[in-house]
């Protein structure tokens, strides 16, 4: 299998990996298996020599993994947990519940809410139990605050729950996660929530909740999606970084990207300004006690999910040639 076949392309030993295990720390990104990625040895190459963990980007989703009610397929989480061993890289689970990435034979017929609820429980034991210590950690749950830091009724699995139970649902996938793998850590994963704002503070009050009931919770993600130019709060960002952290938990920078506008071009103090925005989160992120993972939402601008569905690009620390942008000497001095 063409992961394992790389070959060590000519070794620097000054790495963004092995920089950040001097420190403890994770840095890696979001792994993408198709055939383009497959057919191209340096996109593992690069993932092992400069990052330590991954996520897979999408194989590990209920619409991947389950596609009708008695099927499953673990393949594509199998052959990332595989390569990530061979490497001695650690693997993030994502996502177990989650309002997108949910197959038509769920979203698509009425089931009674004990049916739904039934549904839900065989997907995250059989999903937790066939990765069982094998992760990291699981996404258990990804974006179910919305805007107004209020629990969303958007998607499927909000339909279990019936008026002011609404939540139970969450409860419950954390407390089924943790029986079908007691060692995982069991995080809650968002966007929009680095600085503090109405959906973060939604964010901290649930889990600080979830912790008070004896909900099994660990971390909490930060996904950070954001763009080149808009204003980051950078005081605000380390003040919400250690609320969370006080609350004993811990942080994981998730997805980052920065995306630039495609009619932007990539010059000089552009990309600089892409870099003030790195520098901005990972800083928090190595000023927070208990922040010790750094993910991007890809590892190259040549396979990165932002330009297939939005009109930005070029959103990460490698170029699609894989070469160091301003954000990863940025990332790489902060981790001297
Ligand atoms: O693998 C199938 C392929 O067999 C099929 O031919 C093709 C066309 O239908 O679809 C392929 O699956 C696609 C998958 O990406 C793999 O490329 C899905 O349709 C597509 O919906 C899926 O999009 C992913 C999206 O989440 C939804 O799961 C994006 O790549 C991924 O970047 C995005 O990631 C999310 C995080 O999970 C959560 N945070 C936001 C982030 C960006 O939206």
């Amino acid at each position: 299998m063409i992961l394992f076949a790389t070959q060590a392309l000519g070794g620097n030993s000054d790495t963004l990996r092995s920089r950040a295990e001097k420190k403890g720390l994770f840095i890696g990104g979001a792994m993408r298996l198709y055939k383009e990625t497959l057919d191209d040895p340096k996109y593992f190459e690069t993932f092992k020599n400069e990052f330590n963990v991954i996520v897979p980007e999408h194989v590990m989703k209920f619409d991947a993994t389950h596609s009708s009610e008695k099927t499953y397929d673990f393949s594509g989480g199998d052959l990332i947990v595989d390569f990530a061993n061979h490497n001695s890289m650690k693997v993030r689970g994502h996502t177990l519940v989650w309002h997108e990435a949910v197959p038509p034979w769920v979203n698509q017929y009425k089931y009674s809410r004990r049916k739904l609820k039934a549904i839900l429980h065989d997907h995250i034991l059989s999903v937790v139990t066939h990765f069982k210590s094998k992760l990291l950690c699981w996404d258990v749950v990804n974006e179910a605050i919305g805007e107004d830091g209020k629990i969303s009724r958007e998607g499927i699995w909000p339909r279990i729950d019936k008026g002011k139970h609404l939540g139970d649902y969450i409860k419950n996938a954390y407390r089924w996660a943790h029986q079908a793998d007691p060692d995982v850590l069991l995080f809650y994963n968002d966007y929009g929530t680095e600085e503090i704002n109405k959906k973060s503070d939604g964010v901290y009050n649930f889990i600080k909740d979830l912790k008070k009931e004896g909900v099994p919770i660990h971390g909490v993600g930060f996904q950070v999606h954001i763009s080149y130019n808009e204003p980051l709060n950078e005081e605000s960002i380390r003040e919400n970084f250690k609320r969370f952290s006080d609350l004993g938990l811990l942080l994981h920078i998730t997805e980052m990207d920065v995306g630039i506008p495609k009619d932007v071009p990539l010059t000089p103090p552009v990309l600089e300004q892409q870099a003030e925005q790195y520098r901005k989160v990972f800083g928090a992120c190595l000023a927070t006690p208990l922040c010790q993972a750094f993910l991007t939402w890809g590892i190259t601008d040549k396979y990165t999910w932002i330009n297939q569905v939005t009109d930005m690009t070029a959103p990460l620390l490698l170029d699609e040639f894989y070469l160091p942008k301003p954000a990863y000497r940025v990332v790489k001095s902060l981790l001297d």
